[in-house]
């Protein structure tokens, strides 16, 4: 017998009771469905809808169900269509009458809307969590390795030499943007639609501001109708999640180039790596793929759920229930990747010297010519033209760049651009790849990623 079997003479067909039945995954939301339980439970008391006693009963029956959850003992019966159901229903055989006064002024579709706000802005603080502990890792990995530099990449051709800390912090100011947005999503999100009832609210007295503030919501919903069938957080979740799956993915790539032999500027340590069941030389970045990889099923989470919500007539459809999977599965796998990925960045060896070798191509001096052509008061758009005919010249003819350049007596006193590391040095303007730049920003990092926390 369903909870709705006063109406129904002939039982569910097994093939709708397959399709429909969520239980099999929203049961996962059991701690969250009994907190908002215990919330309504209390609206009914204040309400006079339930007796102290009544109320006092009800309350330790969730806590009791609660616990059979946590030990795993709590078992399904065959009628449990949701989790909804399932804890209701338990209420009942174990509190009686009382028990089948828990659903007074309340409709599952405020209650799931309720319930899954719960958990999501318990995700997005863990999400935003994670996201600032890659943060440190990033950061961390930029003060042990404080000296190094690469070559920074445009079009991934070598452009100009880049501080590691510069490069690292690049992805460390998008990571705290997700922060911002995680905070930003769960900020408006909190709002609780429970006491909308299936649509239109109900004509015994409650007050949904009782509840709302019992769970730690801003305000009750202002519109029944839009309380229950608002979506928006989940697929504002997913965003988040998706931009930040997008940021990991970006990481992973270069991950998987700087640990390849070709780049050789980074070894990720063992534990994060994995070897090959054919090539017994292999070592393979499978974190930074993987982590390159999942972006595409959150994106596909996200386009999604906007897709089930495109056209829905107000208020609450069935079509709702296919929120929960894929919020889930990207609050999962973004977990994951975050999780993974700063441990590989803690695990990370940069190899400075091959990465230093790299960066002091001759080339990439070029612009630091054609920026002293335009101290001396040469026009940049000749300057650059100057410059570019002596790298055409080292080019065709095979000669070192330095070499070119140094021959012509215009540019005797250009040597000192050569020495290692100079054309770094000299990336000074604020928010540049350079050392003086860098002191500059590292502080601006550190406030951003302070403010970021204090907001958690
Ligand atoms: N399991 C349902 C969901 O996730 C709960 C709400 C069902 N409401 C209804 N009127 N059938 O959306």
């Amino acid at each position: 017998m369903t909870l709705w079997g006063g109406r129904f003479s002939t039982s569910m067909d097994s093939t709708v009771w397959d399709l429909s039945e969520s239980y099999s995954f929203d049961h996962v939301l059991y701690a969250y469905d009994i907190t908002c339980s215990k919330a309504h439970v209390q609206g009914l008391v204040a309400a006079g809808l339930l007796s102290d006693d009544e109320g006092a009963l009800l309350l330790s029956t969730l806590d009791q169900i609660e616990a059979e959850f946590d030990r795993g003992t709590f078992v399904r019966h065959p009628t449990d269509e949701d989790i909804h159901m399932a804890i209701e229903r338990r209420a009942t055989e174990l509190a009686g009458d009382v028990g089948a006064k828990i659903h007074t002024a309340r409709s599952r579709n405020d209650q799931v809307a309720t319930t899954l706000r719960l958990f999501t802005r318990d995700a997005l603080t863990q999400i935003a969590r994670l996201c600032l502990e890659l943060v440190d890792a990033l950061v961390d990995l930029g003060e042990r390795n404080h000296e190094a530099y690469l070559p920074g990449y445009t079009h991934l051709q070598r452009a100009q030499p880049v501080l590691l800390t510069h490069h690292l912090s690049a992805h460390a100011w998008a990571l705290l943007r997700d922060v911002d947005r995680l905070l930003d999503a769960r900020d408006r999100m909190n709002v609780s639609p429970l006491g909308a009832g299936a649509l239109a609210g109900t004509s015994l007295p409650i007050e949904p501001s009782v509840a709302a503030d019992i769970l730690g919501f801003d305000a009750p919903f202002a519109n029944s109708m839009d309380a229950v069938s608002d979506r928006d957080f989940v697929a504002e979740t997913l965003f988040a999640g998706a931009l930040v799956g997008v940021h990991l993915s970006r990481m992973g790539e270069e991950l998987v180039l700087w640990t390849s032999a070709e780049f050789n500027f980074a070894t990720l340590g063992e534990a994060f790596t994995t070897g090959s069941s054919m090539l017994p030389q292999k070592k393979n970045s499978d974190v930074a793929e993987l982590a390159r990889a999942k972006s595409g099923r959150l994106v596909g989470n996200l386009t999604g759920l906007l897709v089930t919500l495109k056209g829905l007539p107000l208020s609450y459809n069935r079509d709702l229930q296919e929120d929960k999977e894929p919020l889930f599965d990207s609050v999962r796998q973004v977990t994951l990747v975050l999780a993974a990925m700063t441990g590989a960045y803690r695990s990370l060896t940069f190899n400075a010297d091959v990465a230093r070798t790299a960066a002091d191509d001759q080339f990439l001096v070029a612009i630091d010519i054609a920026e002293k052509l335009v101290e001396g008061g040469v026009p940049f758009r000749q300057a650059h033209e100057r410059v570019g005919r002596l790298v055409g010249e080292a080019v065709a003819n095979g000669v070192p760049f330095a070499e070119v350049v140094l021959s012509d007596p215009a540019y005797g006193s250009f040597a000192e651009l050569f020495g290692p590391g100079a054309a770094l040095e000299r990336r000074r303007s604020p928010g540049a790849s350079g050392p003086v730049a860098a002191m500059n920003q590292a502080s601006r990092l550190d406030a951003a990623r302070q403010a970021a926390s204090s907001r958690l």
